[in-house]
This record gives structure tokens, C-alpha cells and sequence, in this order.
């Protein structure tokens, strides 16, 4: 039987259909709405693609959105300088470095300059912390392992006991979705395995997998016959493997065969189409999140007010 397809597409937009919604009734009851600042340096293409696309959806979420792009011989000193600006702007909710940066920054001054608390990509140490311990530390999850969580929470993935197997241990990925999936609560409580390079029996560690997230950045690493048969895999790989001499665009390949897994797993997502579009959705909850935090509204107060009036 062929595997359900989890469409990354379709949930974006249910997801961005509740942020709209919070950005309506934050601007009925306070006449305030998010705001998210952008922060580009350089010229790299597909940098540029990506804060184009994060731009063009925090409008249409109706966010109050700045976009500052700066150039690639800016000093370390002066990209400090601005973040210290919008970290005191109370318009501003969230803020966001597109990296990477030119290589006479540092990467990780940058991340622990943004304050804490409007950190959206939840990136700074202070974050990753909140996200270890878990619970009411949490301020923002991390966006991809958010939209993974969301594809597994909204497709009907039974989470509570599963085993998962994760491959990757990135920083932005591998190591906050385990530790995420493996705490204590709602959308949680499983039995979590990371693997890697070192990792000795790989196929045989996926192969036990109830639900099996892909995130090394290897075209097609993960075998069909690495498939636990009705697994749900989420593949989170996006590697461009050539150029379609008719569109120009890249061709986007991810870490698991496809066309094959699909007749062995449950449930899967493509590549395109699946993790990818799910990242900015998450992104603009945090954003909005963060903006009923500060101005001390939560959604669900929102969401209560409006039916009190109904
Ligand atoms: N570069 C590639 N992905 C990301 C991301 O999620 N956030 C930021 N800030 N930069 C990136």
C-alpha cells in the first residue's frame, strides 16, 4: 500500500491561517501587531531566497516586518551595534541573522547578542537551554524541529511510546528534535535514538523505527529496506543534485529514496514540498508568540475573548 503523503504545503498554511487569526485579535484588543526584523549581510543567493521568503510571509501575516540588509564588509562591531538597536525597539518581536555571516564575524557572538527573548529561530544558548529542560522553560522551539513535531502531531502520528530514530546530530535539528521528542508531555514521551557518522549498525537502528526522521544531508542515504514496514518518515534533507535545463532551478533531492520508501513507510513527507515550507510557518508563530508574551496576551486568552463575544 502506498504511504500517506504529509504535505508540508498544507499544513503551512493551516498554520499561518492561526497566526493571521492571533495577528487580527492582537491588533483588535491592543492595537499593536508583531513585529520582525530581518537582518541580511552580504549577497549570497540563496540567502537572499530564503529572507526574501521569510519577508514575503510575515506580510502576509500582517506583521509589522523590517528588512535590513547590509553589506558583506560591515564590521563585527557595527552588526552588534544594530541588534543592541532592535533588542531595545518594543516594536520589534523578533529578530532574525540570516546566516551564514562573512567569515570575519563570528557567528556565535552574533547569536548570543540577540536578546533571549526575541530570538525567534531559537538559536541562543539561553534557548537551547530552555529547550533541555523543557516545560515552562520552553520560550520558542527551534523552527525545523517545531514544523516536524507540528507534521507529526497534525498527521495523526501516535508520538507517546514511539521508538524514533533520528539521523543527524546538527545543532539545528538532530539534537533539539531528539531531545524535544524524548521529554516529558504532549507531542513527547518517546523512546528516542540519535544516530550519526560513528553510528555502527545504521540500517539496523532504522529499521527498528516507528518513526524515523532523516536530517544528515545525504542524498538518498536512508534504503527502502531500511523502512520499518508503516513507519512514518520525515525526511528533512535538502540537497540540490543538478539544475532542470528547462527552469533553471535547482533539483532537490532528499536523504530517503522516495519514490521507493513511499510503498513501504505509513506515512512520509516529499522532498520538495514536506519540512521545507513547515520552518517559516514555525518562524512566524514564534514571532507572534513572542509578541503576546511582551505585551502579555497568550493565544488562548485571545482565542477565549473571542468566543466570550460570540
Ligand atoms: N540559514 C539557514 N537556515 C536558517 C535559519 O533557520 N535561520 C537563520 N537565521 N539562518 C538560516
Amino acid at each position: 500500500m502506498t504511504a500517506q503523503i504529509i504535505s508540508g504545503k498544507e499544513l503551512r498554511k493551516e498554520i499561518l491561517d492561526e497566526v493571521k487569526l492571533g495577528v487580527a485579535e492582537m491588533k483588535k484588543k491592543t492595537g499593536r501587531v508583531p513585529g520582525l526584523v530581518t537582518i541580511l549581510v552580504g549577497e549570497s543567493p540563496a540567502s537572499q531566497s530564503y529572507v526574501r521568503l521569510k519577508i514575503k510571509t510575515a506580510l502576509e501575516c500582517g506583521f509589522h516586518e523590517i528588512q535590513d540588509t547590509l553589506p558583506a564588509n560591515i564590521s563585527e562591531a557595527e552588526l552588534l551595534a544594530r541588534i543592541e538597536g532592535y533588542n531595545n525597539d518594543p516594536a520589534i518581536h523578533g529578530i532574525l541573522v540570516q546566516l551564514p555571516v562573512p567569515k570575519h564575524i563570528d557567528e556565535k557572538k552574533i547569536i548570543k547578542a540577540i536578546d533571549p527573548d526575541k530570538d525567534v529561530d531559537a538559536f541562543h544558548p539561553v534557548n537551547v537551554g530552555r529547550l533541555m529542560i523543557g516545560g515552562d522553560a520552553v520560550r520558542f522551539l527551534p523552527c525545523t524541529p517545531a514544523g516536524i513535531q507540528q507534521m507529526l502531531l497534525r498527521s495523526g502520528t501516535e508520538i507517546c511510546g514511539a521508538e524514533v530514530v533520528v539521523v543527524g546530530r546538527s545543532n539545528i535539528v538532530g539534537k533539539p528534535i531528539a531531545v524535544m521528542l524524548a521529554q516529558k508531555g504532549e507531542g513527547a514521551n518517546a523512546t528516542v535514538t540519535l544516530v550519526h557518522t560513528a553510528t555502527r549498525d545504521l540500517p539496523g537502528h532504522c529499521r527498528r523505527a516507528d518513526i524515523l526522521i532523516v536530517a544528515a544531508g545525504v542524498p538518498g542515504l536512508v534504503k527502502p529496506e531500511w523502512i520499518k514496514p508503516g513507519a512514518t518518515v520525515i525526511d528533512v534533507g535538502v540537497n540540490r543534485v543538478g539544475i532542470n535545463s528547462k527552469t533553471g532551478k535547482a533539483i532537490l533531492r532528499g536523504d530517503v529514496d522516495f519514490e521507493k520508501a513511499k510503498e513501504i513507510a505509513g506515512k512520509i513527507t516529499p522532498v520538495p514540498g514536506g519540512v521545507g515550507p513547515m520552518t517559516i510557518a514555525m518562524l512566524m508563530k514564534n514571532t507572534l508568540l513572542s509578541a503576546q508574551l511582551t505585551l502579555g496576551i497568550t493565544g488562548d486568552q485571545v482565542l477565549d475573548d473571542a468566543d466570550e463575544k460570540k
